[in-house]
């Protein structure tokens, strides 16, 4: 079976997680260091936070950043449930705008719309990798007043207009789960210029310590601390990591070169001034006699693993239907009555797509092969 997820790990993570387990210091220390300063080189950011996840690195960006209760913040549906997830921990109100049908993204006339007196923020996400249309997000936010904090979790090695994703943004937030274009197992980490930004999510993910360490705490705040285990394997990782994205495109290319006239299927749209970083690539049925579970079925059949992500959009989960109902801030905030939300683009794309495989564990080889099935299927 081709897979879809493959991570590229072998001996250089067993030496060095090896190395930290001689050393003794499990817990997170000059191993993380490490990382966050070769993180910051890779994305061009100021700072970078590592955190046990990408989930606890956007809610601590979110708090930081000054989100309270009853602010709403506007968000994508087409999803994983962590970006809206993120803005509920903190009592905030996530509002769904639609996306654009062929990127996939946030849809930014659509924010437009979504703007109230109680909006404090945008969370775009760059789906499976492929960057927003960040110029119109912060012309918008410089418009409206409006902070944006970006989703990056699934773009690493994505770039729009020559700016890592993440670094646009007031901050963004980056997760290393074991799927991702950079791995650690868990993980995530956080990325900002602004120092006060940093200051302030280091001692909210260290049980509101003060930086300068001891049992002395300011605020109330969280462990979202990540150890030196997962942060070796982030290290080795990231050297890997630009050998990795270019394997990652040159998979992608493959399927935007050899089946750009394959009728009924498209790929996902990437803007102008954009460079997809290739965590998914996505295939889309157009045909209606064509259902996405054929083409899966088929893909199966044919030895190459792949799925469908985001079928139901966030705001239409059981958890957000019936969140006025069960959630303790439900008590303090009256939360949208997320059944009546309609977002139809999100809807429809979330029916109609598929992953295909193009992790740098997929070799040219493959790639022909998958080529060769998706022209068998779509003809
Ligand atoms: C878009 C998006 N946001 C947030 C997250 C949360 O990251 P984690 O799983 O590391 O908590 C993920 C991870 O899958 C994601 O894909």
């Amino acid at each position: 079976m081709i897979k879809f997820v493959d991570p590229q790990v072998g001996k250089e993570e067993k030496e060095a997680l090896n190395a930290v387990i001689d050393s003794k210091y499990l817990a997170e220390g000059p191993v993380a260091r490490d990382f966050e300063k070769r993180f910051c080189e890779f994305v061009g950011s100021k700072y970078t936070v590592v955190t046990s996840n990408g989930t606890t690195a956007l809610h601590l960006a979110l708090e930081a950043s000054g989100i309270k209760p009853g602010d709403e913040v506007i968000t994508t549906p087409f999803t994983f449930i962590a970006s809206s997830n993120s803005i509920l921990f903190n009592g905030a109100i996530p509002i769904f705008a639609d996306i654009d049908p062929e990127t996939y993204n946030i849809d930014p006339e659509k924010v437009e719309e979504k703007i109230t007196k109680k909006t404090k923020a945008i969370l775009p996400v760059h789906i499976f990798g492929n960057p927003c249309d960040m110029k119109a997000l912060k012309d918008i936010a410089t418009d409206h007043d409006l902070l944006i904090l970006e989703d990056a979790c699934q773009s690493h090695g994505s770039y729009f207009d020559g700016k890592h994703t993440g670094t646009i943004g007031e901050v963004g937030c980056f997760s290393f789960y074991a799927s991702k274009n950079l791995p650690f197992g868990e993980g995530g980490a956080i990325v900002t210029d602004n120092e006060e930004l940093k200051d302030e999510i280091l001692c909210l993910r260290n049980h509101g310590r003060t930086p300068k360490g001891g049992y002395f705490h300011t605020k109330i705040g969280y462990n979202y601390r990540t150890t030196n285990i997962h942060a070796a394997i982030g290290v080795e990782q990231m050297k890997k990591l630009p050998a990795m994205l270019e394997a990652r495109k040159r998979n992608a290319y493959i399927l935007l070169k050899e089946l750009s006239d394959l009728d009924g299927f498209a790929m996902q749209k990437i803007y102008d001034k954009a460079q997809h970083g290739w965590y998914i690539a996505a295939g889309r049925t157009d045909k209606k006699e064509l259902p996405v579970t054929k083409v899966i079925e088929e893909l199966k059949a044919n030895n190459i693993g792949s799925r469908q992500i985001y079928n139901v959009p966030s705001y239409k989960q059981p958890a957000y239907t019936d969140i006025n109902n069960y959630y303790y801030w439900s008590e303090f905030i009256k939360f949208p009555d997320y059944s009546k939300v309609s977002c139809p683009v999100a809807e429809r794309v979330g029916k109609d797509h598929f992953q295909i495989p193009i992790n740098p564990g997929v070799s040219e080889e493959d790639m022909q092969h998958i080529v060769a099935t998706l022209r068998k299927i779509f003809s």
